[in-house]
Parts: structure tokens; sequence; C-alpha cells
């Protein structure tokens, strides 16, 4: 079975990270334009820096949860790709392979002046970080407000979303665009959309089936389900 995931922050809430928007969200009480966004950082780099580092920490600390683990165990039994809007590097860790980071990485830095990017885990050490080639100011390698997406990134995705027969959407409040877009093409294309959320969101609309619970319990459903005969 061809199957594409688009995940967000809500598949890693239970391995203990944040989402952006709600209660207890890393956007509480910030204005997103203060923390992501080019002017913000070059207005103080530092920070910008030490938000990165904040999450930095507790991204650290985290582990794959059961969800990850599920869809890494489906990349090895049908043809899957997840799209993700996540940072933190978790699906990789649960040894998903076929990842496309829609938002960057949160451990990869990039160069303000040269472009080069490098993965530095330790890039807290000394903040703001500078580029060890050029010597300019080194930025969190991560998609701000009013960037464009990865090109790649965004075209492979959006192929991808023609490609599915199973689109999966798992923790995302499907705000932001473009990714909250893709399971709409793919509805469009034919693909079967599954959504997994604790809350209604503007996916669950047009899914085949919509899963109102938790990714850890959410996504043994789906298990069980493709398993079974498919979504519907
Ligand atoms: P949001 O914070 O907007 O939404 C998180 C979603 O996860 C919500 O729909 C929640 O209902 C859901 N959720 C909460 N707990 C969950 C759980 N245990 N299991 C499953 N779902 C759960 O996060 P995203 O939709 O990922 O962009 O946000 C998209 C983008 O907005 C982010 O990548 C980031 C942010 O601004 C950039 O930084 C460019």
């Amino acid at each position: 079975m061809k199957i594409v995931a688009l995940t967000g922050a809500g598949i890693s809430r239970e391995s203990g990270i944040p989402t952006f928007r709600g209660r207890g969200g890393f956007w509480e009480g910030t204005r997103p334009e203060e923390l992501a966004t080019p002017r913000a950082f070059f207005r103080d780099p530092e920070k910008v820096w030490r938000w990165y580092c904040w999450r930095r920490e507790i991204i650290s600390r985290a582990r794959p949860n059961r969800a990850h683990e599920i869809l890494a165990k489906m990349e090895r039994e049908h043809q899957l790709w997840i799209i993700t809007q996540n940072v933190d590097g978790l699906h990789q860790r649960a040894g998903s392979r076929r990842v496309i980071e829609l938002h960057g990485n949160i451990w990869r830095l990039k160069c303000t002046s040269c472009g080069r990017t490098w993965e530095d885990p330790g890039a807290c050490g000394k903040i703001p970080p500078r580029c060890p080639r050029c010597g300019a100011l080194a930025r969190p390698d991560v998609v701000w407000f009013g960037e464009s997406l990865p090109t790649q990134a965004l075209r492979k995705s959006f192929e991808l979303a023609e490609w599915a027969e199973v689109f999966l959407v798992v923790g995302t409040s499907g705000l932001v665009q473009p990714a909250a877009e893709l399971p709409f093409i793919a509805k469009g294309f034919g693909a079967r959309v599954m959504v997994v959320n604790p809350e209604r969101t503007p996916h669950a609309d047009i899914a085949e089936v919509f899963i109102q619970d938790k990714a850890t319990s959410g996504m043994e459903k789906v298990y069980e389900l493709l398993q079974n005969k498919g979504p519907s």
C-alpha cells in the first residue's frame, strides 16, 4: 500500500514536547513574530537562540513514542513516506528513513552569510554561534514565518500527495500552509484520508476515518485498520 503520513507537533506531545498552539504550547504568551522570523533574529539573535536552546534541551530529553515507532514499523511493511512539520528528529530516531522535513531541523545550523549548513548538538555552548567557515552569524536551520519552505522538500511533498493511496494526518492543527493543503490535494487525487487528533481539525471534515484520539493510541488503531482491510 502507498501510504503518506503528514505529522505535526501533536505526534511528539506524548514524548514530552509541547505543541505550538493551545494551553502550555510553545507559542503561549508569545507572538511567533517575536521569535520565529528573520527580523526578530537579526534584531536580537541571542534572544532567539535562547528560545531554540530551551527547545533543544526539551527535545534532547525526549524519546520517540509508540506513534513514531508504529510509523517506522509501517515503513518496513508498506511503501510509506513521512512528511513532517516537526524539527525534533524523532521520526528518524524511531528508525524511519523516508522522512521529509518541511520546516527544517533544530539540530542543524545555517550560516546567515555563506549559506553553509551543518549539524551541531553543542551549538548552545556559546550563543549566538558563528559559522566555522566564514565567521558570520549562524541561525537554526528551521523555517521561520515569512520564509519559503525548502524547495526540494516541498516539491517531493506535493508529488507524494498525488501518489498516496492512504494519506494519514497525525497531530497537526492544519492551520499552517502549505503543509495544511497536502491532505486536500491527496484527497483530490483519490487518496483515502485518515486523521488522528484529539481535537476536530479542518482535515477531519475530509477524512474517511477520523480517529479522535492521542497519537499513540490513535496510531495503534490506524495500524489495526490497515492490517485488516484498509480504512473503509
Ligand atoms: P500545533 O501546535 O498548531 O497543533 C498541534 C496539534 O496537535 C493540535 O491539532 C492538537 O489537537 C494536536 N494534539 C495535541 N496533543 C496531541 C496528542 N497527544 N496526539 C495527537 N495530537 C495531539 O502544531 P502543528 O500543527 O504541528 O511551524 O503546527 C504547524 C506549524 O506551526 C509548526 O511546524 C510550526 C508552528 O508555527 C514553524 O515553526 C514554521
